[in-house]
């Protein structure tokens, strides 16, 4: 009951396979008062079935393109918590057509598109969080390997989350002076709605198998539990990071040689 007492929000449940699913389920093993917040009326209703045994969390409709339901989130969760501990960011968007062949193709709308949802999003949710966040607070956002290295067809979503990573470190300043931290988890592919929208998404999941020195894909409840240990305070000594729950596949050059089909 590590989360015991803690109180905050996670966005980003699409459904059962969603990455912020294994982190509600780890705050809420671990003790903690959970919110969520649903896109839109359909995404409620499978938020509802999935919560069936915890009528206690509450759901709170929040689209971050719509700066109206950032306030009305805030604000319904104050009336709630009062204070609250955590907010856990897993959301991001890309046109699919963004997601494959070459990222010079990358229109502007587009450009903006995926920066606005994906990374200055954490921006605005931190700004609106700030006030009723406790002096203990913690923000975790997800992020992927993309961000620092080419990873094919990745593209625009990529520099997104370069720009979200780079936004942790700035608002960990700004926000440690008032005991707030801010990190990131730089998740391995699992194959989730966002996931598919990522051409040749198979084909990460199969090199990552080969590759990793775990040499597995992981699992949400495992990208779970770090997020539920980054809102802890047994992590209370960390901001700014970015944490791997990624079997270790950052840390390889060149993988075993039959990994690859080179033929
Ligand atoms: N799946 C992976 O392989 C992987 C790896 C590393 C990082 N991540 C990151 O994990 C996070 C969660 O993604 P996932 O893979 O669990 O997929 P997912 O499809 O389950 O979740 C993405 C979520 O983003 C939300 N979203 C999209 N546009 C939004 C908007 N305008 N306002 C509010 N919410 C919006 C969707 O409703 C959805 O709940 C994302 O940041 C993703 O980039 C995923």
């Amino acid at each position: 009951m590590i989360m015991k007492g803690k109180r905050g929000v996670v966005l980003g449940v699409a459904n059962q396979r969603s990455i912020a699913w294994g982190i509600t389920q780890s705050l809420l093993a671990q003790g903690a008062d959970v919110a969520v917040t649903c896109l839109n009326e359909k995404n409620k209703q499978t938020l509802e079935k999935l919560l069936v045994d915890h009528p206690e969390v509450p759901i709170f409709e929040c689209d971050v393109t719509k700066p109206e339901t950032i306030e009305s989130t805030f604000k319904g969760l104050e009336e709630k918590y009062g204070q609250i501990d955590f907010l856990v960011h897993c959301l991001a968007f890309a046109d699919k057509s963004d997601l494959d062949g070459g990222f010079i193709n990358t229109s502007l709308d587009g450009f903006n598109l995926a920066n606005d949802i994906s990374a200055y999003s954490l921006v605005s949710l931190s700004k609106a969080a700030e006030p009723i966040m406790s002096e203990s607070g913690s923000i975790v956002a997800l992020t992927y390997l993309g961000a620092e290295k080419i990873v094919t067809n990745y593209n625009v979503m990529g520099v997104a989350k370069a720009a979200l990573e780079c936004s942790v470190r700035y608002l960990a300043n700004d926000l440690g002076v008032k005991g707030i931290r801010v990190n990131a988890i730089s998740a391995g592919p699992i194959k989730t709605l966002a996931a598919r929208g990522i051409s040749n998404f198979s084909n990460m999941l199969k090199i990552q198998e080969k590759v990793a020195p775990l040499k597995r894909a992981n699992t949400i409840d495992e990208v779970g539990d770090v997020a539920m240990f980054l809102c802890s305070d047994l992590s209370r000594g960390i901001s700014a990071e970015t944490m791997y729950v990624d079997g270790g596949f950052n840390a390889v050059g060149l993988g075993p040689v039959n990994a690859y089909n080179l033929d």
